[in-house]
Order: C-alpha cells, then sequence, then structure tokens
C-alpha cells in the first residue's frame, strides 16, 4: 500500500477519508485535524494557557504532545482517583511522560490525589454514597477540572474526547432524547459565567483509531486497558455499534457527529442565548463557590454524605 500523497510506503489506511498514509504524512494529517478544530470552533489562541486533563490513555497524552508541539502553552492536571490496580499504573505512565516528553519542552504537571483530598479513593466514595462509581468519578473529574482550571488561572481546558467519545455520546443522548444534554454536547463550551472555565475538545475531528496509530507511531508511552470500572458502561455498547455501521460503512462516525455539529450551528446561531440562559439560572454554591443552579453543587452535595457516612462507620 502506497501513501496517497508521498511515494512512501503507507503505514495506515484511512477508510473514511479513502486514503493512506505514510508516518509522515499521517502525523501532518492528524496535526491539521487538530488545527482545523482549534480554529473552526475559535477554541484558543497561541497567547492563552491551557490546561490539558490527562489520564494516561493515549487520547489525553497524545493531545498533549500535539499542543506542545503546535507551539502551545498547555500544562496537564492528572486526578489519581485511587483505584486499586490501576491509578497508580496511569499516574506513573503521566509521570514519565511529564518528565521525558513534556517536562523538557516548559510545560508542568499537576496531580490531584483523591484519597488525600478527599479521603477516600473512588470506590469507597460511591459506595458511602449508593451511586454508581462511573457516575460519582464522572462529578469528581469534572469538578477538579473545572476547579484546577479557574484557581490556576486557566484560559481554557482540554479533553482528549475524540470523535468515537463524541459520537457514542450523541447516539446515547439521541436515544433518550436528554433534550438538555443534547444542547450542550460541543467541541467547545464557552466559560459561560464567572467560576465556570471554558472547555475544549481538539481531537473531536480524529478517530480511536487513528490516535492509537498516532500514539504508537510517535512512541507514546500510555495505558493500554480500560479502567476497571467502566466494564459493561453503556458507552461501550454504543461504541460498538458504531464500530460496526463505520465497517459496513467508512465515515459513519463523522457523518453522525459532525452533521449534529453542523445543524446545532444553524438552529442555535448564537452560543450566547445559551450562556445567558445558564447566567440567570446559576449562582455560587454555598459551601465552595463554584457556581451551581442548588443552594449546594452536587459536588459538595455528594461529598458531604460520604463525609457523614465515613464518619458513621
Ligand atoms: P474518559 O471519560 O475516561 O473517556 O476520559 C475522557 C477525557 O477525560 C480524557 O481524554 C482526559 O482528557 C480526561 N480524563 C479522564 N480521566 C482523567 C484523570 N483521571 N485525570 C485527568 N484527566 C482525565
Ligand atoms: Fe472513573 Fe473509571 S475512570 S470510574
Ligand atoms: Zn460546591
Amino acid at each position: 500500500m502506497k501513501c496517497l500523497k508521498c511515494p512512501g510506503k503507507a503505514v495506515i489506511d484511512l477508510p473514511r477519508h479513502n486514503s493512506a498514509f505514510c508516518k509522515a504524512c499521517f502525523t501532518e494529517f492528524v496535526h491539521q485535524q487538530v488545527a482545523r478544530a482549534i480554529k473552526s470552533e475559535r477554541m484558543f489562541s497561541p497567547q492563552d494557557r491551557i490546561l490539558v486533563a490527562v489520564s494516561g490513555g493515549k487520547d489525553s497524552l497524545a493531545l498533549w504532545q500535539i499542543l506542545l508541539h503546535m507551539g502551545y502553552r498547555a500544562d496537564a492536571l492528572y486526578v489519581d482517583l485511587g483505584i486499586p490496580g490501576y491509578s497508580a499504573t496511569s499516574r506513573s505512565k503521566v509521570e514519565q511522560f511529564a518528565e521525558a516528553v513534556a517536562g523538557p519542552q516548559g510545560a508542568k504537571l499537576m496531580v490531584h490525589t483523591v484519597t488525600e483530598q478527599q479521603g477516600a479513593g473512588i470506590q469507597d466514595l460511591a459506595n458511602f454514597i449508593h451511586r454508581p462509581t462511573c457516575s460519582a468519578c464522572g462529578t469528581i473529574k469534572r469538578y477538579q477540572f473545572n476547579r484546577a482550571a479557574v484557581e490556576n488561572k486557566y484560559d481554557v481546558m482540554a479533553t482528549g474526547h475524540n470523535l468515537d467519545d463524541e459520537a457514542a455520546r450523541l447516539l446515547g443522548n439521541v436515544l433518550n432524547w436528554q433534550q438538555e444534554y443534547l444542547d450542550k454536547q460541543g467541541p467547545s463550551l464557552p466559560a459561560s459565567v464567572e467560576g465556570f472555565a471554558k472547555k475544549v475538545k481538539p481531537l473531536y475531528r480524529l478517530s480511536e483509531r487513528e490516535i492509537a496509530a498516532y500514539a504508537v507511531l510517535h512512541r507514546i508511552d500510555y495505558i493500554v486497558e480500560e479502567c476497571p470500572m467502566s466494564k459493561g458502561a453503556k458507552m461501550l455498547l454504543y461504541k460498538d455499534v458504531l464500530n460496526r455501521l463505520e465497517i459496513e460503512s467508512p465515515g459513519t462516525k463523522q457523518r453522525f457527529y459532525w452533521g449534529f455539529l453542523e445543524q446545532q450551528a444553524r438552529t442555535t446561531p448564537a452560543s450566547s442565548s445559551m450562556a445567558e440562559k445558564d447566567q440567570a439560572a446559576l449562582h455560587p454554591c454555598t459551601t465552595c463557590g463554584q457556581p451551581t443552579t442548588s443552594e449546594v453543587c452536587g459536588y459538595c452535595k455528594m461529598m458531604a454524605r460520604a463525609t457523614a457516612k465515613a464518619n458513621s462507620r
């Protein structure tokens, strides 16, 4: 198989683009897709300080590397959730990457350790409040990502969500007609109110397979295993279904997700109208000050219940 752009030998085929690339041309393709995402969704500018949430997985480590390569000012945050047999491995992948690759380029890594700061690992916290681990985990991560970005005055917070993640999430939201989530699903969410950081997903134009290939070709040492808590999660089922459709009809994921974004841009012309709606409903949490629609935010409610349960044991 020959590279579509040069006489070199192709290392990857991309059925959805009807093409195949050698390592150099594929790398250029990946960088172009990220650059296009940043530009078309007005994610950030070269002056902005970016905080990348890195999990130790291929997507977020690749994202950090690509942004640094492109000359952006990108630091990272890792949230150590205290998952036995998993967090220690993912943390060491992140720390090694930070020391060997990102550090020499002037980037720094922050680590938030849940067992130290919240008094227990994610599994215990979730058990205390009878919530599925994944949902408690999502609440903690979202909260800590935002807190770290706002407190350390980053202009924007970036995650490694890719095309597969976003298409699977869209499928779930459509199947359950979760209009509120559909309204807010997008690769660039503005900092709607004071206390909420702007959030972006610069990898939304690249598939999981493409990012995995990029990580392997660039020798990024990432954690291959999925979180042990995520087994059987609905998201994996949606991804599987979309992968089967993609094999039969290449480009399905991108048509589905990018098509949704185009529709969204047409029907909700001003993201400011959403910001205004949000602004009206939000006020500072009486416990932590982060914006919320109720008196106490979801995170503080969860932590209060978990602490009460832990103390009563
Ligand atoms: P996931 O929800 O595990 O698919 O992760 C989606 C994105 O969230 C990743 O690409 C990272 O940017 C971020 N992320 C997930 N877990 C962590 C973590 N423990 N620490 C920091 N960032 C994370
Ligand atoms: Fe949160 Fe697995 S990463 S439960
Ligand atoms: Zn709060």
